[in-house]
C-alpha cells in the first residue's frame, strides 16, 4: 500500500519538475501562446477509469504534450468528467496545461450556438473539469442559426467572468470566420479541421487549381490559406482516420500503397508509421497542430516522437501520392 502511495507520488513529484522542452512548441494563432505541436484530444477518454486516466495524463504531461482538448458532448460529458476527477485529485496539475473544450452540438438533435447555451454549456464543462477557467472555447459546428452578435456577447460576458480565456472554431469555412470575426472582439486563434493524409483537400485544392478533377473541387473556402494569411492555427482532428468516419487507415487495405511507403519511411528513420505519419502533418509550413485521440500511454510516445522528425521534400510528396492524391 505504501509502496503504491509514494510511487504515485513520486510521479506526481516529478511532474512539477517537469518542463517539457524537448517538444515541438506552436503559437496558438495571433498570440505568443505557446503549446505542444501535438495535442491530446480526449474524445474516447470515457473508455479509461479514473486511475487509469490518471496515469495516461501524467505521462502525456511528462513527453512534453501540455494540451488536451475537450467537448462538452465527449462520452455524453463523462470524457471531462474523467479529467476533472484526475485534476482534483493532483493538485497542482491544472496550472501546467492548457485546457480547450468546445460547445454548440445537441447530439442527433440541432447545433446551438445562442448566447444561452454557449454560457451554458460552458458552466457545465468547468463543472465537470473542476476547474474555474477554460483556456480555450471553441464553436464546435457551425449553427445554420447562429446570429454572431449573440456569439460575440457570449464571448464577451465568458472572458470578462474570467471563465474562457482565449477563442477560436471547428469545421468552419472563411467567410464563417469572417461574419463572426467581424462582431468579435478577441482574435479567432484556431480553427480546428479534420486533416490527415487521406482526408487533404486542404492541401490538393491549392495543386489542382482549376483542373477537372475532384482535388480540385474547392470544399472549403480555401480554408488552409486563410488560415495562414490571418493567423489562426489549424488544428488536425482524426490524423489518422480515413475519410467519413471510415476507421484507421494505418494497415488498412483500403490504403495499401500509403501503408507500403509509410513503413518504407518508418523503417528508415526507425520509428513507427503512426509516427511518420503525424510528422507528415507537423512537416506543412501552415505550423498545424495535431489533435490525436489515442488512449494508449505507448501510442502517445510514438505520436510525440514526430517532432523530432522533419520529413524531406521527397519523402512528404511520396506520401502524398501514395494516398492517391494527384500532381497535375
Ligand atoms: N472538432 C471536431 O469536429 C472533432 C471531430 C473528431 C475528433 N476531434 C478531436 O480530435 C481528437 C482525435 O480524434 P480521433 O480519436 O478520431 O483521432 P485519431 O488520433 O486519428 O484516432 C485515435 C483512435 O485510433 C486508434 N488507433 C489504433 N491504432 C492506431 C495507431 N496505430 N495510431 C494511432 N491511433 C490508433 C486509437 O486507439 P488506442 O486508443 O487503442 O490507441 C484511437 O481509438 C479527438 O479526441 C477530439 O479531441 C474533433
Amino acid at each position: 500500500m505504501y509502496m503504491s502511495y509514494y510511487r504515485d507520488n513520486i510521479l506526481k513529484i516529478k511532474l512539477i519538475d517537469f518542463k517539457g522542452e524537448n517538444m515541438k512548441k506552436i503559437h496558438l494563432g495571433s498570440s505568443n501562446i505557446e503549446v505542444s505541436a501535438v495535442a491530446v484530444g480526449c474524445m474516447r477518454m470515457s473508455g479509461l477509469t479514473v486511475k487509469e486516466a490518471e496515469s495516461y495524463i501524467l505521462s502525456c504531461m511528462e513527453q512534453g504534450l501540455n494540451f488536451f482538448d475537450h467537448a462538452d458532448i465527449y462520452g455524453g460529458g463523462q470524457c471531462e468528467e474523467i479529467f476533472g476527477q484526475v485534476l482534483a485529485q493532483n493538485p497542482g496539475l491544472r496550472e501546467k496545461m492548457f485546457l480547450q473544450s468546445k460547445c454548440g452540438i445537441i447530439p442527433g438533435k440541432m447545433y446551438d450556438l445562442s448566447k444561452k447555451h454557449i454560457l451554458e454549456s460552458v458552466e457545465g464543462s468547468l463543472k465537470r473539469l473542476q476547474i474555474d477557467h477554460l483556456d480555450m472555447l471553441l464553436l464546435h459546428r457551425p449553427d445554420a442559426l447562429m446570429e454572431p452578435e449573440e456569439v460575440a456577447e457570449a464571448f464577451d460576458t465568458l472572458q470578462s467572468q474570467g471563465k474562457v480565456k482565449h477563442f477560436g472554431v471547428s469545421n468552419q469555412n472563411p467567410m464563417q470566420m469572417k461574419l463572426l470575426q467581424k462582431y468579435m472582439k478577441q482574435p479567432i486563434l484556431v480553427n480546428q479541421l479534420q486533416f490527415s493524409v487521406p482526408v487533404s483537400n486542404m492541401v490538393s485544392v491549392g495543386m489542382e487549381v482549376n483542373m477537372n478533377t475532384d482535388g480540385a473541387i474547392n470544399r472549403d473556402g480555401s480554408v488552409l490559406d486563410y488560415c495562414r494569411l490571418n493567423d489562426i492555427t489549424i488544428q488536425a482532428w482524426s490524423p489518422f482516420q480515413k475519410p467519413n468516419w471510415g476507421g484507421l487507415f494505418l494497415d488498412s487495405e483500403d490504403y495499401a500503397e500509403l501503408n507500403k511507403v509509410l513503413e518504407e519511411i518508418a523503417a528508415n528513420y526507425d520509428v513507427t508509421t503512426t509516427t511518420i505519419a503525424t510528422a507528415w502533418i507537423l512537416r506543412h509550413p501552415a505550423n498545424m497542430q495535431v489533435i490525436a485521440g489515442s488512449m494508449k500511454t505507448s501510442r502517445m510516445t510514438e505520436i510525440a516522437k514526430a517532432a523530432d522528425i522533419k520529413l524531406t521534400r521527397e519523402e512528404w510528396y511520396k506520401i502524398y501520392l501514395s494516398a492517391g492524391h494527384l500532381l497535375p
